[in-house]
């Protein structure tokens, strides 16, 4: 079986008196979807979270292609290829949906000396965040600015932002939100294809999405895995169908 490209083993994390992970253990492997389900609350953005380095664990370790990851800021791992979109936008609205992407590219490059060259002239920056755009499927809407795009709309230029930084592993929470029918499964047949190119981390709570895109699945509840699998092994689970899934599956 191929090696995985990301390894969460063990991980803990503590708010308080609450253990919102708890013992986690998963990994990523390349070519494959990986959902994370799981009820309100469960700590499914507090793992995102931890990978993608904006909270640090109490304990555990995290390994991304081959290094461990656990000390490193998250634009260091960001430019190591984890790219990571989030439940609540993190864009800036007053600026297009374009410059959005080309200053994400812009931080990401590593390349400080650019400040002088005016961003919106840089055609190196432009190229890329145009095609990542157009591959989101949101080249029509490039100069619009985020505020007024649609909360479906805003997932797209973050996952455009994830490709055009050429990560090699996705980080998603919950990109259908927000989105009518029609957006998602617009965003599942593209997240399919994306696969291939860089395996996802799909924290979502559509099951239908869940269920036609997930090679694996992991439950989530109280911070603990309760159980990892296929999507018939996940629907049969009785303990996920008590605790999650209920008649929904
Ligand atoms: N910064 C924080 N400080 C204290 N408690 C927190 C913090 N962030 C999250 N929590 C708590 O940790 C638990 C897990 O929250 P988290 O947001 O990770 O859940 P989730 O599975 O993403 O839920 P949802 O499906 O609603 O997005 C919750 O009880 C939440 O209230
Ligand atoms: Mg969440």
């Amino acid at each position: 079986m191929a090696e995985a490209i990301l390894a969460i083993d063990e991980l803990v994390k503590n708010f308080g008196a609450l253990r919102a992970t708890d013992h986690v253990t998963l990994d990523l492997k390349p070519g494959e979807i990986h959902a994370l389900i799981g009820p309100n609350g469960a700590g499914k953005t507090t793992l995102i979270s931890q990978i993608a380095g904006t909270i640090r664990p109490d304990r555990g370790r995290i390994s991304f292609d081959g290094r461990d990851v656990g000390a490193l800021s998250v634009a260091q791992r960001a430019r190591l290829g984890l790219g990571r979109t989030f439940q609540v936008s993190s864009l800036a609205l007053e600026f297009s949906a374009l410059r959005n992407v080309m200053l994400a590219v812009q931080a990401v490059s590593g390349s400080s000396f650019r400040f002088f060259r005016p961003v919106m002239r840089d055609r190196s920056l432009i190229e890329p965040a145009m095609a990542a755009l157009e591959r989101a499927g949101l080249a029509e809407r490039a100069n619009v600015t985020v505020a007024e795009l649609s909360h479906g709309e805003r997932r797209q230029v973050e996952i455009a932002i994830a490709l055009a930084m050429k990560s090699k592993a996705f980080l998603l929470d919950e990109p259908m939100a927000g989105m009518g029918p029609e957006g998602s499964s617009r965003l599942t047949g593209f997240l399919d294809g994306l696969r291939e190119e860089a395996p996802i981390l799909l924290v979502e709570h559509d099951m239908n999405a869940v269920f036609a895109l997930a090679d694996r699945i992991s439950v989530l509840v109280y911070g603990r895995v309760i159980a990892t699998g296929t999507v018939d092994e996940i629907r049969s689970d009785p303990e996920v169908r008590r605790a999650y899934l209920g008649d929904e599956a």
